[in-house]
């Protein structure tokens, strides 16, 4: 069976890191490489934590490429905006962007840019490679700016960002990833190139729940380190019911996504004053955002469970 070529653009994470995994245990993904972005934490922090997991995972093959450290919006945010997203994040993914320790990395980063390497595998996989960003847009973007014949060597684009029809979760109006790089994700969504968009409106409510931390059950290093997450993710946020599988649910919408209700939207990004990193939906016919607004939850998660346990 052939499987389908993505690279994943990434910014670990503690859901990160269920996505990543799953993009390594699933036998219909051809992992090309990670992409590395600021997000979650500093730049430093995530490429450290993709290393580290790639060493306890054993699959020190997968090339990791560092990217743009991504806007983090101090610049366009009052200083009491960009403290109320710097404690946002670091109350959901700790300081360093994980509630776990993995091993010290064994392998280095490859010397290419990540945008380049996007290009690059792009031009080489014409009309077959995924991108599958799960963090802040701003390699994207910058990869689109870099090389305008990207657009149609991309067989496409699912991404984890934005809230359509629901409300954000760092401000009301504003999802973390799209709020990180509204200009990015601006011109993302306006590329023309064909998107799926993993948003709130699907992400949250599928989720593990408190009294589910035992979730994968066996004792693979994956299940392992994903139990100790749970557990500790909990343990930390006494006042959370739930861990939401925003960035796993982007990778199953790869490999499944007839699990998903998909309406077409124009889709465009806030990018200045008090609605800053807003997702506004326009429904469009003939857009280019495929928007998920609906999704089967419990399949979803057993699903992401078996790739995860296999
Ligand atoms: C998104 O923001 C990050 O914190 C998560 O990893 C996910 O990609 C959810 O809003
Ligand atoms: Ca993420």
């Amino acid at each position: 069976m052939n499987k389908t070529k993505i690279i994943l653009d990434t910014d670990p994470g503690n859901d990160d890191l269920l996505a990543i995994i799953m993009a390594l245990k699933s036998d219909l993904i051809d992992m090309r490489g990670l992409t590395i972005v600021g997000g979650n934490a500093s730049l430093e922090n995530t490429t450290n934590n993709a290393l580290s997991l790639l060493t306890y995972m054993g699959r020190m093959e997968v090339p990791v490429y560092v990217g743009d450290a991504s806007a983090l919006n101090e610049s366009s945010t009052s200083p009491e905006e960009f403290d109320e997203f710097k404690s946002h994040r670091i109350e959901i993914h700790g300081e360093t962007g994980l509630h776990v320790s993995l091993p010290k990395p064994s392998i280095r980063p490859r010397e290419m840019h990540a945008v380049d390497f996007i290009i690059n595998e792009a031009e080489s996989n014409k009309g077959e490679l995924i991108l599958v960003p799960i963090g802040p847009l701003t390699n994207i973007a910058m990869a689109i700016k870099k090389e305008p014949n990207l657009k149609n060597w991309l067989k496409g684009i699912h991404l984890m960002g934005g809230a359509v029809n629901v409300l954000g979760n760092v401000t009301e109006y504003a999802e973390f990833n799209i709020y990180c790089d509204p200009v990015a994700a601006d011109e993302v969504m306006g590329s023309g190139i064909g998107i799926k968009l993993c948003g709130l409106d699907i992400t949250r409510e599928t989720s593990v729940k408190r009294e589910e931390t035992d979730w994968l059950g066996g004792n693979s290093p994956a299940e392992k380190i994903i139990r100790q997450l749970l557990d500790t993710v909990f343990r930390k946020l006494p006042d959370r019911d739930y861990f939401s599988l925003h960035d796993p649910i982007t990778v199953l919408s790869v490999l499944y996504p007839e699990l998903i209700d998909w309406e077409m939207y124009d889709v465009s990004v806030v990018c200045t004053g008090s609605e800053f990193g807003k997702t506004i939906g326009t429904l469009n016919i003939d857009g280019t955002v495929e928007v998920g607004v609906n999704i089967d939850q419990e399949l979803a998660k057993q699903k992401i469970s078996q790739i995860l346990s296999t």
